[in-house]
């Protein structure tokens, strides 16, 4: 007689906005086994990004049966499928075919700026939704992707008047495909992605529906709400992976939240990618904030659990400085370069770089801001370049952290970072500097695929408790920590020059 074995993995598929990772968790929550690809980027016209959602689901698929492969797993050794997203980027399918509609609308994408001013204007201002939803009006958000779907692809339109259209951030696409798509997939959305819409009340968590009449979003074609952690359907269309629950998801930056281990209010994490996204855990309130941040979520683990929120600071451009550096202005052949490269000098001299290129999110909320490079004289090299472009990160992580601090009072210790930019020591070490605050650099590279894990893993009985993710942390060295080394009056001085700059940044725009 076979004897069933217990599963010993929990799998992670981690879909970021330039590459999609899969990843394999033991039962210590260490990793087994990673296989990631990145895919293509669409930009039709200047200022848009779009992803082909097709490409997308393979590009998971083949990642999630690469990571298998290395470690020789099959679907019975396999406990559950977590999901974590890059979040707001939005899809819009057909249920009657499980097509896309069309390429989906990359979160940065400024597509929908007079989207926008429009909506601010009739709503009275950018702040007409706050209360209600925690966002202000911005081209970042899902809603006012779908609204210009709506407007500007017929079968959209058509779609959604025939009740055929399904809109979905990319964790609610996947889902919807790996559970059958057109063949009874299940249609849902996680309440982390869910406060992303702008369409959600974020103290009932559910769609509101004056904020969707006044967008123009029918709520027949949202999907439904559902907890971070609990089997919202089984695999359907995968062999490799066919009967497997998918019982957890998350948006990327709640995931990196829950696998730093922030589970105390007053505790925070910055995840420097594209962009970078500083969350801090405020536990059962709601807070709205007074100073350009987000009221989110932080995470829900279970239908019956209780909600836990966080204040969130979204950044548009951190690492995508870097990318710029290399790819549209050659002064790096590769990303490292920016490092030894800024290593060399021992200031910008002089000059500042705001990266507003797709304009300026928190806690400014400027689709119209434009990059500037203030202060340059002939004896600006690549070197200053290279090193204004990672304070210019500090800085922005500097602008957020204050928000936090005056929005709730709290005395923020510290600050756990992750992401690709964060092997850059000397960024850690002037991430501190700027802040007059340790900075902890978890040694589990993969927070964000940890946390999707965890969710799914609890939900299926893989893992016991929540609390125990501070082992799976320890277990795979802990953190490293950058302590301050600068006065107030520094760090006073260096705020100056920002502030300076910022105003420019956003002058460009009378
Ligand atoms: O809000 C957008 C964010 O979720 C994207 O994260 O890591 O894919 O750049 P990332």
């Amino acid at each position: 007689r076979k004897i069933a074995m217990a599963p010993s993995y929990v799998l992670a598929i981690d879909q970021g906005t330039t590459s999609t990772r899969a990843i394999l968790f033991d039962k210590n929550g260490q990793v087994s086994a990673t296989q990631q690809a990145e895919f293509p980027q669409y930009y039709p016209q200047a200022g848009w990004t779009e992803h082909d959602p097709e490409e997308i689901l393979q590009g998971a698929i083949e990642c999630t049966e690469g990571a298998m492969k290395k470690v020789g797993a099959k679907k019975e050794d396999i406990a559950g499928i977590g999901i974590t997203n890059q979040r707001e980027s939005t899809v819009a399918w057909d249920k009657a075919t499980g097509k896309p509609l069309c390429r989906a609308i990359v979160w940065l994408d400024l597509r929908t700026s007079d989207t926008v001013a429009k909506l601010a204007e009739e709503q009275g201002g950018r702040g007409a939704f706050r209360k209600k939803t925690g966002l202000p009006i911005s081209t970042y958000f899902s809603a006012v992707k779908m609204r210009w779907m709506i407007d500007n692809v017929p079968e959209v339109k058509k779609a959604m008047d025939e009740e055929r259209c399904c809109f979905g951030t990319i964790e609610s696409w996947l889902i919807y495909k790996l559970s059958g798509g057109a063949d009874g997939g299940v249609h849902i959305t996680d309440i982390s992605n869910a406060s992303r819409y702008m369409l959600m009340n974020i103290h009932t968590c559910e769609w509101d529906e004056a904020v969707c009449n006044q967008v123009g979003v029918s709520m027949k074609a949202l999907p439904s709400i559902k907890s971070n952690s609990e089997v919202y359907g089984h695999v359907k269309s995968v062999p490799s992976l066919e009967g497997l629950p998918i019982s957890g998801a998350l948006g990327d930056q709640h995931a990196a939240l829950l696998g730093h281990g922030c589970l105390e209010v007053g505790t925070s994490k910055n995840t420097y990618g594209t962009g970078c996204f500083m969350l801090l855990n405020t536990g059962g309130d709601a807070v709205e904030s007074k100073n350009g941040l987000l009221t989110t979520i932080a995470y829900k683990l279970g239908p019956e659990e209780r909600t836990t929120y966080a204040l969130e600071g979204s950044v548009a451009c951190a690492g995508r400085v870097v990318q710029w550096l290399r790819d549209n202005m050659g002064v790096i052949s590769s990303s490292k370069d920016v490092e030894t490269l800024a290593s060399k000098v021992e200031d910008t001299g002089g000059l500042t770089l705001v990266p507003a290129f797709s304009g300026l999110f928190a806690p400014h909320w400027r689709d119209d801001a434009r990059a500037v490079a203030v202060g340059m004289t002939l004896y600006t090299s690549r070197e200053h370049m290279c090193r204004a472009a990672l304070e210019s990160t500090c800085f922005q992580a500097v602008d957020i952290m204050e928000a936090m601090q005056h929005d709730t009072g709290l005395k923020i210790k510290d600050m756990r970072v992750d992401g690709g930019m964060t092997v850059n020591n000397l960024l850690m070490q002037m991430q501190a500097d700027f802040l007059g605050m340790e900075v902890l650099r978890s040694k589990m590279a993969e927070a964000t695929a940890l946390g999707a894990a965890l969710a799914a893993g609890l939900s299926v009985g893989f893992y016991d408790k929540k609390e125990t993710v501070r082992d799976m942390i320890q277990k795979a060295g802990g953190y490293e920590h950058f302590k301050p080394e600068t006065t107030y009056a520094q760090r006073q001085h260096l705020q100056e020059r920002w502030k300076d700059a910022l105003k420019r940044a956003m002058n460009l725009a009378k």
